[in-house]
């Protein structure tokens, strides 16, 4: 099967089209035949060790990726496709089901083919979305998922998204409406409209005003492009306010040092927990037009290089697509 491999950690330069053997399933695992996937903010960073982040971070990424080289010589979390094959004790899917998920820090979506246990996170594709539609929904969703929740944002309270037009942005915007909270959003002049279609209740355009000097108090602000911090944004922060970032060494210890004391927290908890059940909660989501994801390129699996550099540029406004293989 064709499939996008790397040998070394590096620059994009280092990611090739090969042919390599297609996976196969076992007794618990579905083959599944990948027909759209993404480049996210995990697999650019995993591909370069995380050097961009400093020393401490590349070896800790190293420990996870492979010390010496990658021991996964396949990026990509995303997927949407079809189900090609399945194990003798899987029960959820069969053959030519449509599915999406993510593999995490599996990896293995930059395939033609890929093998992923039924129990992990994989689900039914959303009726009427397509595949380009449906592969770019879980990184950004998990993971805004999981700071909202570690912020415990409760109905009617005000949150302040910071970083708006990302992945993990964009994906905050929609689901903090979900949670029925009051949502004010930072993001640059060229994404105000699109940030404020996703439901914002008032954008701020961070070229033109800075959010901290405007005395408007919030219950959480969530940093979801590791772009800003608790310091700036503490008085901005109502008295029992939380303060949720993305990134960052600093954060951590802030997180455990604000815990000890009375007032504003900082809440970052690793590792994030991604759940099957959100890929079901997303579907439900999807079907009912409370949530999509949004794409701002789509390429093919062989321009790989040309959509990483993008991604890597820090602009890119919520997902990149890669087709695999036309439906
Ligand atoms: N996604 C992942 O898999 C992953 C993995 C590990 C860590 N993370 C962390 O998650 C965070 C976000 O990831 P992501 O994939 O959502 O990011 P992303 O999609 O690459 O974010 C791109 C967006 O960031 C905005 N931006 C750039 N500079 C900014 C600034 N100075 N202030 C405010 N916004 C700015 C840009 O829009 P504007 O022009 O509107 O500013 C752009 O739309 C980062 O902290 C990253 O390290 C993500």
């Amino acid at each position: 099967m064709k499939a996008v491999v790397y040998d070394r950690y590096g620059p994009p330069d280092v990611l090739r089209i090969e042919d390599v053997e297609r996976p196969v399933p076992k007794e618990d695992e579905v083959l599944v035949k990948v027909h759209a996937t993404t480049v996210n903010r995990l697999d650019v960073h995993t591909r370069e060790a995380n050097r961009s982040n400093g020393a401490a971070v590349s070896m800790l990424s190293r420990l996870v990726s492979g010390i010496r080289g990658p021991r996964r010589r396949i990026l990509g979390t995303e997927f949407a496709g079809e189900v090609e094959a399945a194990g003798a004790a899987v029960r959820d899917f069969a053959v030519g089901d449509r599915v999406y998920g993510n593999t995490g820090l599996g990896f293995g979506a930059h395939a033609e083919f890929l093998c992923i246990r039924e129990g992990a996170r994989i689900a039914t594709m959303p009726a009427g979305a397509s595949f380009e539609e449906a592969a770019p929904v879980s990184d950004g969703a998990f993971n805004a998922l999981w700071c909202l929740r570690s912020a415990e944002l409760q109905k009617g309270q005000r949150i302040l998204i910071y970083g708006a037009s990302g992945a993990i942005g964009t994906a905050a915007v929609q689901l903090a409406r979900y949670f029925e909270a009051d949502v004010t959003a930072v993001c640059s002049t060229k994404n105000l409209e699109l940030v404020k279609s996703l439901g914002a209740d008032r954008v701020i355009d961070y070229t033109k005003e800075d959010f901290t000097r405007n005395g408007e108090k919030y219950d959480v602000i969530f940093d979801a492009v590791g772009k800003h911090s608790f310091d700036r944004s503490n008085g901005s922060l109502k008295e029992n306010g939380v303060f949720v970032p993305t990134d960052g060494f600093k954060n951590l210890f802030l997180t455990l040092w604000t815990a000890r004391s009375r007032g504003k927290k900082v809440r970052f908890q690793l590792p994030p927990q991604y759940a099957k059940k959100d890929l079901v909660l997303l579907r439900q989501l999807i079907e009912t037009g409370r949530f999509h994801a949004v794409i701002d390129r789509r390429h093919a699996l062989e321009e790989v290089v040309e959509a990483t550099r993008y991604v890597e540029t820090q602009q890119k406004t919520g997902n990149v697509v890669l087709t695999v293989s036309r439906a």
